[in-house]
C-alpha cells in the first residue's frame, strides 16, 4: 500500500498571539479583510477589540455575521456579496464551526461560478475547485470542531435543509492563529461539550481503519492533552487547561484526516434530526460507540487505556472512564437525557446508516447495529 499524508497549514499557537494579526496582515498586504463570524462572537469585547487594533494600523476590515445556526447556501452568496462589494483582498474566519464552514464556503464561492452545490464533494464536485482563491486565515475561539485546520465546509440547502460537503485541499487555511484566551469567556456545558466533541475526534481518528502512524500519533497526544484538562477546563479553568483543551482541538482535526467513525454517525442525525448540539451528541454515544469498537481493536484500546493513565488497561476501563467523565462534566449519559424517545430511534437508524463517517469505522456498522446502539443510549 502507498500512502500521501498532508500537514500544509503553518498553525500560529500561543496566548496572545491575536495581538500579531494586524502586523502579519501588513506584512502580507492585506488591507482589505473580511471578517467572517457567527453574531454571538460578532459582540464579544474581544471581537470588537481585533476590529479596533486592525483599524488603527489602517487595515479597513469588513464584518458579515449575517448567518443561520445551521448554515445555508444564502448565507454564503450573501457574504460572498459583501466580499465582492466591498472590495475585499481576504477573508478572516473568526469562531467556532459553523463561521468556519461559512468562511471556507465564501473562499470558495468567491472565483467559482457554478451554483454552490455543484462542487459538492459527494457527487465529486470537489475536482472542479480549480480556480484560486482569496487568501484565507483562520481564528478559533472554540476548543471543539478543529476545523480551522480543516479543508472542508458542511452548508445545507435553504429549502430541504440537506446536507452538502464541499471539500478541496484549497480551502485550507494559509495560516491559523490558535489563541487559547479567545476560550476564557466559554460558558462550562460549551466547553464540555465542545472538548468532548474533541475526544471523540482523536479517539475515533486513533481507532480508523485507514493506516496512518502519523495521524495515530497526533491523536493519542490530543487524548492525553484533553482527558487531562477538560474537567479543570469545565469547573475550574485556567490558562494551562484552556491552552491544552485548544491543542487537543486542533490535533483532533489534524488527526481526523484519517476518518471518524460509529460514533459521528450515531451523532449527526441527533443534530438533523433534534438539533442537538453536535459535541453533545457525540458525549452522549461515546461510551457506546466506544464499546462496540472493543471487539478486534483491544490492542488499541490498551494503548489509549495506557494514554489516559487508566490503572486497568482494558477497552471496558476506557468505556468506564468516559461514562464518568461525562457525570463529572454535568453531561447527561443517557440519550433520554437530551431528548431522544423510543420513536425516534427509527428515523435516526436510517440517518446514521447513511452517513459518510461510518465506513472509517474500524469495523463494519450495519443499520440494525445503529439501533442497538441506540436502544442502548436511551
Ligand atoms: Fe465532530
Amino acid at each position: 500500500m502507498k500512502y500521501t499524508y498532508n500537514f500544509p497549514t503553518t498553525i500560529r499557537f500561543g496566548s496572545g498571539v491575536i495581538n500579531e494579526l494586524s502586523d502579519y496582515l501588513k506584512a502580507n498586504n492585506l488591507n482589505r479583510p473580511l471578517l467572517v463570524t457567527d453574531p454571538v462572537v460578532a459582540g464579544l469585547e474581544f471581537f470588537k477589540k481585533t476590529k479596533n487594533e486592525l483599524a488603527s494600523k489602517k487595515i479597513h476590515p469588513e464584518v458579515f455575521s449575517d448567518m443561520h445556526k445551521n448554515p445555508v447556501k444564502s448565507d454564503v452568496l450573501k457574504g460572498t456579496d459583501v466580499f465582492k462589494k466591498s472590495n475585499c483582498d481576504c477573508i478572516i474566519g473568526i469562531g467556532g464551526g459553523v463561521a468556519m464552514d461559512v468562511a471556507r464556503a465564501i473562499v470558495l464561492k468567491v472565483n467559482h461560478h457554478e451554483d454552490l452545490f455543484y462542487y459538492d464533494d459527494l457527487i465529486g464536485g470537489d475536482k472542479y475547485v480549480t480556480n484560486e482563491v482569496p487568501y484565507f486565515i483562520t481564528v478559533p475561539t472554540t476548543s471543539g470542531t478543529g476545523s480551522e485546520v480543516g479543508r472542508s465546509a458542511i452548508i445545507a440547502d435553504d429549502i430541504n435543509h440537506q446536507k452538502k460537503i464541499l471539500f478541496a485541499p484549497k480551502l485550507l487555511a494559509k495560516i491559523v492563529f490558535c489563541d487559547p484566551e479567545l476560550t476564557n469567556d466559554l460558558p462550562p456545558f460549551i466547553t464540555a461539550a465542545t472538548g468532548m466533541d474533541a475526544l471523540t475526534h482523536n479517539l475515533e481518528a486513533f481507532l480508523a481503519k485507514m493506516e496512518h502512524p502519523i495521524c495515530e500519533g497526533i491523536a493519542l497526544e490530543g487524548i492525553r492533552l484533553i482527558t487531562q484538562s477538560i474537567e479543570k477546563a469545565v469547573n475550574k479553568p485556567d490558562s494551562a487547561s484552556r491552552t491544552n483543551m485548544m491543542m487537543g482541538s486542533t490535533m483532533g482535526a489534524i488527526a481526523f484526516q484519517k476518518g471518524l467513525g460509529v460514533v459521528h454517525s450515531l451523532a449527526h442525525p441527533l443534530s438533523s434530526l433534534l438539533d442537538t448540539h453536535h459535541g453533545l451528541a457525540n458525549a452522549v454515544n461515546l461510551p457506546y460507540g466506544m464499546r462496540f469498537n472493543i471487539g478486534g481493536c483491544e490492542e488499541k484500546f490498551t494503548r489509549i487505556a495506557r494514554t489516559i493513565g487508566l490503572k486497568k488497561k482494558t477497552g471496558e476501563h476506557v468505556v468506564d472512564f468516559l461514562f464518568q467523565l461525562n457525570n463529572n462534566l454535568g453531561l447527561p449519559v443517557k440519550l433520554s437525557g437530551i431528548g431522544v424517545k423510543p420513536e425516534h430511534i427509527e428515523p435516526l437508524s436510517d440517518l446514521a446508516f447513511a452517513d459518510f463517517c461510518h465506513p472509517n469505522n474500524p469495523k463494519p456498522v450495519t443499520r440494525e447495529d445503529f439501533k442497538k446502539l441506540y436502544l442502548e443510549g436511551l
